[in-house]
């Protein structure tokens, strides 16, 4: 039986597969195989890559992605500490974040594993899994290959083992304090730390405004051009936390291509498109059944229900503000209906 909307992804009963309770401090030993990349172990599920796809495996069945595709999603999850509750890295394989453990999973969000009973889900501690998948990603991305970059700024992850990406990979999500620029906060971008204004952002202006502090308060006042700022972001679909008031945060991002996940929302997030076009496709979360389309188009506002998954497809390179609520209360009070799955109703 599929899950009841508003259920927590965590309560859906596995009914196909005993629900693993692997919680190993250790990761388990590592060999390399013929194309010369470590085979990784979480778990009950087993890792390997090829010259072109990633092999998951785990009792009773596995699953193969193209390695591009897998190491775009994985960098994310990884990145992201699993972010707000799923990450579907494709229709089959994914995370969800209970915040402290995380549930690995195959076929729980896809209803013809559901059906058939052989979705197969692990909850594990989330500090061995996030280490588990470092390892991979820092392994398995080649020389050549960072998967933040849009497609084409970057090389092809293809081919046997030939160096590796460590900068790329390594990246600090950005996550301000209170906001950008302040004193002691996440600095500005500028050409002189090295974020150079995007090909395809030439046209946004660089000025930044005036500040005129009373005497005393120069900390507390303050302002950049967020515009500017993202016109120098080196990274797609990665929403940054720029400025923070209690539990609503800012973070903007840009877009270009595809989203390489699939999110499953455990709470509603806001959209504000600030520039160009993104294309995004909604589904219900358990199910995946089609929801909706929404073409967002510059100044649009959407509120991404806490019941849906989505993906967006972004077909030139666009700025795109997300509002997250911190609010760890939240998917509970989601999960058992104490709020609407949607903030407003018309
Ligand atoms: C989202 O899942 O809400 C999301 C993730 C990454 C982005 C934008 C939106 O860059
Ligand atoms: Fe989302």
């Amino acid at each position: 039986m599929l899950a009841a909307k508003n259920r927590p992804a965590a309560a859906i009963p596995c009914s196909g597969v005993a629900r693993g309770k692997h919680m190993a401090s250790k990761a388990q030993s590592i060999k390399l195989n013929e194309h010369g990349y470590k085979v990784l172990t979480l778990g009950r599920y087993s890792f390997s890559r090829d010259e072109y796809f990633a092999h998951i495996r785990w009792p009773g069945g596995s699953h193969l992605m193209p390695v591009d595709r897998f190491l775009r999603a994985l960098m994310r999850d990884v990145a992201w500490n699993f972010f707000y509750g799923i990450v579907n890295f494709d229709e089959v394989f994914g995370t969800v974040n209970h915040y402290g453990t995380v549930d690995v999973f195959a076929g729980l969000f896809n209803a013809g594993y559901r059906s058939q009973n052989k979705h197969f889900v692990e909850n594990l501690d989330g500090e061995l899994a996030r280490a588990t998948f470092s390892q991979m990603l820092e392994d398995w991305t080649i020389e050549g290959f960072d998967p933040f970059a849009a497609p084409e700024e970057t090389g092809l992850p293809f081919g046997p083992k030939r160096g590796n990406n460590q900068r790329a990979v390594t990246r600090k999500r950005v996550v301000a304090q209170r906001m950008v620029g302040l004193k002691d906060d996440t600095p500005v971008r500028t050409d002189a730390n090295g974020y150079t204004v995007n090909r395809q952002f030439a046209d946004v202006a660089q000025d930044e405004p005036q500040v005129h502090a009373e005497p005393g308060f120069e900390d507390e006042v303050h302002a950049f051009n967020f515009f500017a700022y993202l016109s120098r972001s080196d990274v797609t679909w990665n929403p940054s936390v720029c400025a923070v008031v209690k539990d609503a945060m800012l973070c903007p991002t840009t877009e270009e291509f595809a989203l390489p996940v699939i999110h499953g929302n455990d709470r509603v997030e806001w959209f504000v498109q600030l520039s160009d076009e993104i294309h995004w496709e909604i589904a219900d979360r358990d199910t995946g059944v089609p929801r909706a389309r929404a073409v967002m188009k510059p100044g649009d506002v959407c509120a991404m229900p806490a019941d849906i998954r989505h993906q967006g497809f972004s077909p030139k390179r666009s700025m795109l503000l997300v509002w997250e609520n911190g609010d760890a209360k939240l998917p509970e009070l989601y999960a058992t209906g104490q709020l609407k799955p949607h903030p407003i109703e018309f």
